[in-house]
């Protein structure tokens, strides 16, 4: 939908397993200003585990948002999956260089890449305040495979727009929810957990001052709830997935339906939590934050409460923002947990 024309915004472009989200902003003097947002399906069979597969139907797909949102903006900025790149924390010396850092990173992980590092893109950043006793520092790394870059890069000169930059996944969802917010002089104490429920893959990053220092993915997501709709009432997809998303069930199909899949879901955050404990981890973590579609399941968050014992709110990266027209207000409210990636892509600044 469109809200207000002007060509100064910024796009951020989410493609998804099954989507192209689609959100315009502004930048204000305090804050953003929507201007376009829309969410548009992808064909079946157009990404492969999160890998662009067909280029052209993606390009289509783009195109055809850009129509419907009647975006006005030509930058655009796009992420690459966290599950297609590798975050990777790395002890060097503090008197090196960025020169010095990027020449020495291809041998110290060459051996991580199941393919030459010549067609690996990277980038990396040195997380400021984690400096080891012996004048080491620690070097965060995000890497991954050129092709898959390159296939982002593609998609979006293809559809018409203007590429402002490639991100990570997890980076964009970190800057939509504001957790750069370093305190002057100081630096958070705690993690935050945040926990995407997609449609597909369940995902937790733990995010860190604006840093992503752990990611993983779990291979569940609301299209599992779905199934079991469809099952139940042995109806289609579609129909199944507007009984999930308007909230049609009653209390016994609650219980029969909607519990059996939380019981998973839960099972499957808590492990992932689990796992980042054991990694020897930087930070504790001090609070959970529900993203993605199926973010909103009722009892997630009232669960979430009672197994982890931390404050467990669900992401609205979009509640402070402006908007030109209140009469989409509601709708984006609904799709703001779904939009974090997008979000975050679209404020960005310009390169
Ligand atoms: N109100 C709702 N209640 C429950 N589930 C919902 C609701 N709205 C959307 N969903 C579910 O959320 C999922 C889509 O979420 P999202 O847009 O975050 O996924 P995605 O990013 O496209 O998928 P993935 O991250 O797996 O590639 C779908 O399974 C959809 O049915
Ligand atoms: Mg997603």
């Amino acid at each position: 939908m469109r809200l207000k024309r002007s060509n100064q915004g910024m796009i951020g472009i989410d493609i998804t397993s099954s989507m192209v989200k689609l959100l315009e902003l502004m930048p204000l003097a305090r804050g953003y200003r929507i201007e376009s947002c829309t969410l548009q399906p992808l064909p079946a069979g157009t990404m492969v585990e999160r890998r662009i597969h067909d280029v052209d139907a993606v390009v289509e797909s783009v195109r055809n948002a850009l129509e419907k949102a009647d975006v006005a903006a030509v930058d655009a900025c796009v992420a690459v999956p966290s599950g297609l790149t590798i975050l990777k924390r790395l002890s060097m010396s503090s008197c090196w260089t960025d020169e010095e850092i990027e020449a020495r990173i291809p041998l110290e992980v060459g051996d991580d890449f199941p393919f030459p590092f010549n067609d690996v893109a990277f980038d990396f950043q040195v997380i400021p305040s984690v400096m080891d006793h012996d004048g080491r520092q620690t070097v965060l790394l995000a890497a991954c495979r050129r092709l898959d870059v390159d296939r982002l890069a593609d998609t979006v000169s293809q559809a018409g727009l203007r590429l402002q930059a490639v991100d990570v996944e997890p980076f964009a969802m970190a800057r939509a929810l504001s957790v750069p917010a370093r305190k002057e002089g100081g630096e958070p104490q705690w993690c935050t957990a945040l926990v995407d429920i997609g449609a597909t893959t369940t995902t937790l990053h733990v995010l860190w001052d604006g840093l992503s220092l752990y990611s993983r993915d779990t291979p569940f997501g609301g299209h599992q709830l779905t199934e079991s709709i469809r099952d139940h009432y042995q109806c289609g997809w579609e129909q199944a997935e507007a009984i999930k998303r308007h909230g049609r069930l009653t209390a016994d199909e609650l219980a029969q339906v909607v519990a059996p899949f939380l019981d998973t879901l839960v099972q499957h955050i808590t492990r992932s939590l689990q796992l980042y404990e054991a990694t020897g981890h930087h930070r504790d973590i001090g609070r959970l934050v529900l993203a993605g579609g199926g973010s909103v399941t009722p009892g997630l968050r009232e669960r979430l409460v009672l197994h982890s014992d931390l404050d467990v709110a669900i992401a609205n990266p979009l509640r402070s923002m402006s908007i030109s027209d209140d009469h989409h207000w509601q709708w984006m409210m609904n799709a703001s947990p779904m939009l974090l990636t997008a979000c975050g892509l679209a404020m960005r600044s310009r390169t």
